[in-house]
């Protein structure tokens, strides 16, 4: 062997014995899952539901809007933040329980409503009503589920809470307010950041690699065609005409859907102090914090970077959730920090259905309860009401 070879041997040696590389490798070739509980967290799932979705249904999970900053954004935001770790506090046990609307949860963590969920799974939203069931968690189901509302509260064994698109007139409204309310969801949440529409650009790119025949599994056109017979054919919108979210919605809406039920109303996209003090004034219950994953306005903001202004708003008076790029325990415990009741997620368990069906979703909720639980432990809260704005900085500086 000559003594450049024997370098080069060295040299790769040392390279495939690196961190990096493993790294590297696990990008490129996918990571060694080969069952749930092998994924050490939750975005290992990411390449795996990758590789088993077609481009169009993967560009509709991954996709943001325009740039995709915005979605970007939620993640890097995290960085802002630090935590203030306390010593010497019997680390034990963590108890992660909270009381949502008077409901007491095992831990601060739902699933946020993710439409059409037969993309990921033959099962859809019932696969992961079965997870959510097993896990104790809460599921909010969207209105463009492709699973109905009664089917999904027996999976769960309890009614969900229901993500409301809201229908272009007030009749199919009041129609489908009554059947959520008479399947027994005891909350519901108002999606309002998408009435002006949205360029889900990624999204669109990726359909146009796709160069299966949609109709094969469709029954109506997924891409161009019109949003409204599609809707026509989806659970949540039998008998009534399928459009939705009036661009014209304002404040007043609001009063009304208010009045016309007993539920509990929450909006979902609330990003300003101006429009959270509004919410209150408006009576609604509670709020979520969300840019709906950075795939509504391209408002180049990460959701925890919004959370402070709105938890500030709202002084106390009604919880306010949020959602966005939440990947990891501490992550989770920053939001409760800032003053959040409970976080939800999207893309991770979704990525959890695409690999392995509601297995993995389990295994998604268990790993962000682990690392919870742990970062709870660390930094001297062992419970929820501990955690508090003296356990974590912004930018080095208290908040
Ligand atoms: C594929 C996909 C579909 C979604 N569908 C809905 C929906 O039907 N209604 C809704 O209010 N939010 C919807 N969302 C937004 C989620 O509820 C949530 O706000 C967002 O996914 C949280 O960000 P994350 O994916 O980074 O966790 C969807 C998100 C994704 C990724």
């Amino acid at each position: 062997m000559n003594e450049l070879s024997f370098h080069r041997r060295e040299f790769l040696r040392f390279i495939a014995g690196s961190p990096l590389a493993a790294y590297a490798f696990s990008q490129d070739s996918l990571p060694a899952i080969a069952q749930p509980k092998d994924a050490l967290s939750v975005m290992d799932f990411e390449p795996l539901a990758h590789k088993a979705l077609p481009p169009a249904h993967w560009g509709y999970v991954a996709g943001g809007v325009d740039d995709d900053l915005t979605l970007r954004m939620n993640r890097e935001a995290f960085a802002h933040y630090q935590l203030r770790a306390r010593r010497l506090v019997d680390a034990t046990t963590a108890d992660l329980k909270v009381d949502v609307f008077g409901a007491t949860w095992d831990m601060p963590l739902y699933v946020s409503a993710v439409g059409s969920q037969l993309v990921f799974h033959p099962d859809g939203e019932l696969a992961t009503a079965r997870a959510a069931k097993a896990q104790k968690v809460m599921q909010m189901l969207s209105t463009v589920s492709s699973k109905s509302v009664e089917d999904v509260a027996k999976a769960l064994g309890t009614p969900p809470w229901y993500q409301l698109y809201m229908p272009a007139n007030w009749a199919d409204t009041e129609t489908m307010v009554r059947r959520v309310e008479t399947a027994g969801c005891p909350v519901l949440v108002w999606t309002i950041d998408l009435l002006a529409g949205r360029n889900a650009e990624t999204t669109s790119r990726l359909a146009r690699q796709d160069t299966r025949d949609c109709m094969s599994c469709h029954i109506t056109p997924p891409i161009g065609g019109s949003a409204v017979i599609r809707n026509r054919a989806r659970p949540m919108f039998a008998g009534l005409s399928g459009e939705m979210n009036p661009s014209g919605a304002n404040w007043s809406y609001v009063d009304r859907l208010k009045k016309m039920t007993k539920m509990k109303l929450l909006l979902k996209g609330i990003d300003t102090a101006e429009d959270a003090k509004l919410a209150v004034e408006h009576g609604v219950d509670g709020v979520i914090v969300s840019n709906h994953g950075g795939r509504a306005t391209e408002t180049g903001r990460g959701t925890i970077d919004l959370l402070p202004e709105v938890v500030d708003a709202v002084r106390g008076r009604i919880p306010v959730f949020v959602d966005g790029g939440f990947r990891r325990g501490t992550d989770i415990y920053k939001a409760l920090a800032i003053g959040a009741r409970a976080v939800g997620i999207g893309r991770p368990y979704i990525y959890g259905l695409a690999s392995f069906g509601p297995e993995g979703v389990e295994r998604v909720l268990e790993i962000l309860r682990a690392e919870l639980t742990l970062t709870m432990r660390q930094c001297g809260t062992p419970s929820i009401a501990k955690i508090t704005r003296a356990s974590v900085l912004r930018q080095g500086n208290p908040l």
